[in-house]
């Protein structure tokens, strides 16, 4: 199949892609073989010398299916977490029953080859099976809430780093106070499921570090700065109000056609987040570049730049205890679903390419955590 024929496959409608793709990928030239793992050393490395981590979102397939993605996965992560198989969705898929196996061949990987998992996540809007929206209530909403959080905190006692107790909470534009989206969680307990949750979480595994994971506070732009405003809000109320939470995720979903990357903001908010003594991990990191032209050495190249700005900002803090990438390679990533590219060429948004390769991404990543200065 020539280049061009495969582009124009690959420009197909956005519901004919799946189906180029594969037809692209079959041809004869399909993606180059799995590059080798580099001797040199991996993320991991530099982020451990300068008393950090690095690790990556594992999608779970890959654990049967990928063993060329493992191979890296193994060389450039300290610490991995599961795209999936740690949400309630996965975890209790009918009332009364869990299903731990695929977590566990997770925590198997990463023991085997001495990396650290965080555990994501317990409470959050999505990823819920239809039982429990079906059940919650608020006559059942605190026994539903903290009795799963008892028995999922409970079965990885002393075996995870952290746990993002709630994700996303914030979504200012619903009303609630402090920000509170308006989720199925609200609406059964008020404001106060944060507090079940993160109590819950404490007594199960008060060894695992309790984090609110959010999104969208990256930029200087004025709805992302209500995000930030609102996050600070609610942090400040729940501690006053004893809730044990220890830290705040910083997913960094980031887009390197966005120009309003600020550093001083972003530096200030995350001192902000210090300053009520609080720890922070940056736990999603990928960039977009749907915006952004197809040629691969600029779109590389800008996501790179993008990613280091960033990274320089927030690491800068001695707060910040390390940086999780959504997914290590270009392989799989969900923004090709969720921000598809116009031209239907698949994004770039991860530290190795589709074949496994460093990219200006990787070096971006290894360039910040070397020079931050350690915690
Ligand atoms: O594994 C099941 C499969 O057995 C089933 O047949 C199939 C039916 O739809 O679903 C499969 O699960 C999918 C899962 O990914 C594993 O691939 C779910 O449908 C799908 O909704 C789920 O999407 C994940 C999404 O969170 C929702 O949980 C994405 O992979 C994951 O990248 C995304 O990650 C989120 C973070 O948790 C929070 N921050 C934003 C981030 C991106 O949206």
């Amino acid at each position: 199949m020539t280049p061009l024929r495969r582009r124009s496959l690959l420009a197909a409608p956005a519901a004919l892609l799946p189906l180029a793709r594969a037809l692209a990928a079959a041809g004869p030239d399909a993606p180059e073989p799995d590059a080798p793992v580099p001797e040199t050393p991996g993320l991991a490395a530099h982020a451990a010398a300068r008393r950090r981590f690095y690790g990556s979102a594992l999608y779970e397939d890959a654990l049967a299916a990928d063993p060329g993605l493992l191979a890296h996965v193994r060389a450039e992560c300290g610490m991995l977490v599961g795209e999936y198989s740690f949400k309630w969705a996965s975890l209790q898929p009918q009332p009364g029953v869990f299903r731990f196996a695929t977590a566990e061949t997770l925590m198997a990987f990463a023991a085997a080859n001495r990396q650290r998992v965080r555990g994501h996540t317990l409470v959050w809007h999505e990823a819920n099976p239809q039982w429990l929206l079906d059940r919650l209530a608020p006559a059942t909403g605190e026994r539903l809430l903290t009795g799963y959080i008892a028995a999922v905190a409970g079965h990885f006692r002393g075996r995870l780093v952290h746990w993002d107790v709630v994700n996303e909470p914030i979504h200012p534009e619903d009303g609630p106070p402090f920000g509170l989206r308006d989720t199925p969680w609200l609406r059964a307990l008020g404001p106060g499921y944060l507090d079940l949750a993160f109590h819950a979480c404490a007594a199960a595994d008060p060894g695992a570090l309790r984090m609110i994971n959010e999104f969208g506070g990256d930029y200087a732009i004025d709805w992302q700065q209500r995000r930030r405003d609102k996050l600070l809000e609610l942090l400040a109320h729940l501690l006053a109000r004893g809730v044990p939470v220890q830290a705040v995720g910083l997913q960094a979903h980031l887009d390197a056609g966005e120009r309003a990357l600020n550093q001083t903001v972003l530096a200030r908010f995350v001192a902000d987040i210090a300053s009520l003594g609080l720890k922070v991990v940056v736990t999603e990191l990928d960039v977009r570049d749907d915006g952004l032209p197809a040629d691969i050495a600029v779109r590389d190249a800008a996501v790179a730049a993008h990613a280091r700005a960033w990274l320089d900002a927030v690491l800068a803090n001695p707060a910040v205890l390390g940086v999780l990438s959504w997914g290590l390679s270009d392989r799989r990533s969900w923004l090709d679903q969720r921000f598809p590219r116009a031209d239907g060429l698949p994004q770039r948004p991860l530290p190795l390419d589709a074949s496994l390769r460093r990219k200006p991404l990787w070096s971006a990543i290894a360039a910040a955590l070397a020079g931050a200065p350690a915690p």
